[in-house]
C-alpha cells in the first residue's frame, strides 16, 4: 500500500519532532543500525537512511543498496559516513552542523567547572556518608587564562562564555584571524604559546590527520603544572594515555573528558584517576541539539527526496 512512498529508514533513536517532520509523505521504518545484518537488509529498500554516530555507513553498507539517494547525519560529526563512497555511488549526505554547537559548549563549560570545583568527586563522597570539606578545595576561574584550541563556532561560543567568569582567553586557530578574535576579546597565539600560558584548555577541533594526538605527551610537557584539560570535541585529540600518565605524575592537575578514542568507551587509562571527570559523549545530548539535529536533518531529507535543492544549514 505504501509501495510509491519513499522509505525513509531510521537507524538510531531520533528526536520525536523528526520523525513528526516527515507526516505521511514517506514511509518511516525502523531498525537497529548496530545490528549489522538486519541493517544491510533493511537499507535494500530505503530512499532515505538517517543516523547518529553509532551506525557505520560505510561501502558494505551502500553497496547494500540501489534505492538510497540520501544518508543524513543528525549531527555535525561525519566520522561514521564514509562520504567519498556516498559521493561516488550519487548518494548525497546532509548533517546539521549547527545543530548542537551551543549544548557542545556548555557541556565543555559544564565539565571545566566541574573539574575546577570537584562536584562529581564531593558528590560521590557526601553521598557516601562523608563530609570532607578541606579534601574538595577547588579552584577559580576568575583571573585565570583560558586557552581555546579550536575558535571554530563551538570554540567562539566557549570563549563568550568563560568571558562571562572574568577570565583572560586566548585562542589557537590557523584558520582563524586574530582581527576576528579580538573583536571576542581574545587574544590569538600560536600552540606553543597557548600551551605555555594557559591554566585550562579546551579542546575545539574537528578530527583530523592533522589534528589526530594533537595533544600528546610533548604538547602536555609544555603546559603550566596543575592546568586542565578538557576535550568534549574528539577523542584521539588528547591522547588518553599521555595525559593519564601526566595526571598520575601530578603535572595536570585535572580533566573533563567527553569523548574516547574508542566509543562505546567502557574503559580508559583515565578512568579512576584522580580529579578527572568524564562523561559518555554527551556534549550534543540536550533535549534542544537533539531536536534541532532531528528536524533539520528530517527537513533536508524531505527537501532531498523530493528533488529540491538542499541549503546548507
Ligand atoms: C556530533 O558530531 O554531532 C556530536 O559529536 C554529537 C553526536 O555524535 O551525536
Amino acid at each position: 500500500t505504501n509501495s510509491t512512498k519513499p522509505v525513509v529508514l531510521l537507524a538510531e533513536k531520533l528526536a520525536p519532532s523528526a520523525v513528526s517532520v516527515f507526516s505521511d509523505e514517506v514511509e518511516v521504518r525502523h531498525v537497529d543500525g548496530t545490528d549489522r545484518p538486519a541493517l544491510l537488509d533493511a537499507v535494500k529498500t530505503a530512499d532515505a537512511l538517517l543516523v547518529r554516530s553509532a551506525t557505520k555507513v560505510d561501502a558494505e553498507v551502500l553497496n547494500a543498496t540501489n534505492t538510497l539517494k540520501v544518508v543524513a547525519r543528525a549531527g555535525v560529526g561525519l566520522d561514521n559516513v564514509d562520504v567519498p563512497a556516498a559521493t561516488e555511488r550519487g548518494v548525497l549526505v546532509v548533517n546539521a552542523p549547527t545543530s548542537n554547537i551551543v549544548s557542545a559548549a556548555e557541556h565543555a563549560v559544564a565539565l571545566l567547572l566541574a573539574v575546577a570545583r570537584r562536584v562529581p568527586a564531593a558528590d560521590q563522597s557526601l553521598q557516601a556518608g562523608e563530609w570532607k570539606r578541606s579534601a574538595y578545595t577547588g579552584v577559580e576561574l576568575n583571573g585565570k587564562t583560558i586557552g581555546v584550541v579550536g575558535f571554530g563556532k563551538i570554540g567562539q561560543l566557549v570563549s563568550q562564555r568563560l568571558a562571562a567568569f572574568d577570565t583572560k582567553l586566548i585562542a589557537y586557530d590557523p584558520y582563524t584571524s586574530a582581527a576576528r578574535a579580538a573583536q571576542l576579546g581574545v587574544e590569538l597565539v600560536s600552540l606553543d604559546e597557548l600551551l605555555q600560558r594557559a591554566d585550562a584548555i579546551s579542546i575545539h577541533l574537528p578530527k583530523t590527520p592533522e589534528t589526530k594526538g594533537l595533544i600528546d605527551a610533548a604538547a602536555l610537557a609544555k603546559t603550566k603544572k596543575g592546568v586542565i584539560i578538557v576535550n568534549a570535541a574528539r577523542g584521539g585529540l588528547v591522547d588518553e594515555q599521555a595525559l593519564a600518565t601526566a595526571i598520575r605524575e601530578g603535572h595536570v592537575g585535572g580533566a573533563g573528558i567527553d569523548v574516547f578514542e574508542k566509543e562505546p568507551a567502557t574503559e580508559s587509562p583515565l578512568f579512576g584517576l584522580p580529579n578527572v571527570v568524564v562523561t559518555p559523549h554527551l556534549g550534543a545530548s540536550t533535549v534542544e541539539a537533539q531536536d534541532r539535529a532531528g528536524t533539520d536533518v528530517a527537513r533536508s531529507t524531505l527537501l532531498a527526496l523530493r528533488g529540491d535543492f538542499v541549503p546548507d544549514a
